[in-house]
This record gives C-alpha cells, structure tokens and sequence, in this order.
C-alpha cells in the first residue's frame, strides 16, 4: 500500500520542473473535480469556481487507498478550501493536504496554473 502513497510527493511552485499541460479548462466541472494522469500517478484536478481558483492533489485516499479524491465534494473548512472523500468523508485541505477531520498523513498537493485556457498542473519530476 505504502508503495502506491510514495508515488506522490507534494510539490512547492518552486519545485516545479515540468508544467504538464493537462487539459482546457472547460473539460472540468465548475465547482467539481476530475482525474487526469500524469506518468503513473492519477491527480485529482479541481476547479474550486466559487472562489476562482484551482487545485490538485493525489487521486488515492490514503484512508483505504481508493483513487476516488476526484469525485469528492469540495467545500471549506473554517476558511480552509477542502475535498471530502466520496467514500468515508474523510477531509483534506486543498491547500497544503492536511487531513483536516483526524490524524492521516496530509495527502500530495501540486501547484496549478492556468494559461490559455489550458490548466497545467506542476511537478518536480
Ligand atoms: S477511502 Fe477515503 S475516506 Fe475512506
């Protein structure tokens, strides 16, 4: 299981080295997320609309190591931007991965950015 989570390393804007063009904008849902994949890791890109912005993450739960994090709701937490898994409502911060309702290891989070109607999602490797 672990071997799954090693795969992904939460990455800082400054880190970047690869700017992996992922997808228009418009093939994501306003408010909601999608997965896209990257080598072999599957990211969970969200298009957080409410407050015009964008994140993404590991698609795997680290609670039962599901990729389900894309297809969960995304909301907030005391001001904190968050994605509730789909499965057992476990919630992390879209921001820095915190597992905000207990004491799992944060989950990766990667840097986004949007050009040309083209959402990039940024990787150190
Ligand atoms: S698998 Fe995500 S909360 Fe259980």
């Amino acid at each position: 299981m672990e071997e799954v989570l090693e795969k992904y390393n939460a990455t800082k804007i400054e880190d970047v080295k690869v700017w992996f063009k992922a997808a228009s904008v418009n093939d994501f849902p306003v408010d909601g997320g999608a997965c896209v994949k990257y080598k072999d890791k599957q990211i969970a890109v969200f298009n957080f609309a409410r407050i015009g912005k964008w994140y993404a993450c590991q698609n795997v739960c680290p609670h039962k190591m599901e990729m389900v994090l894309s297809r969960g709701m995304i909301g907030d937490d005391k001001g904190v931007p968050k994605v509730a898994c789909p499965l057992h409502k476990k919630t992390f911060s879209l921001e820095n991965g915190e597992n905000l309702n207990g004491d799992m290891d944060a989950i990766a989070t990667y840097p986004v950015k949007i050009e040309e109607e083209n959402v990039y999602i940024g990787f150190s490797d």
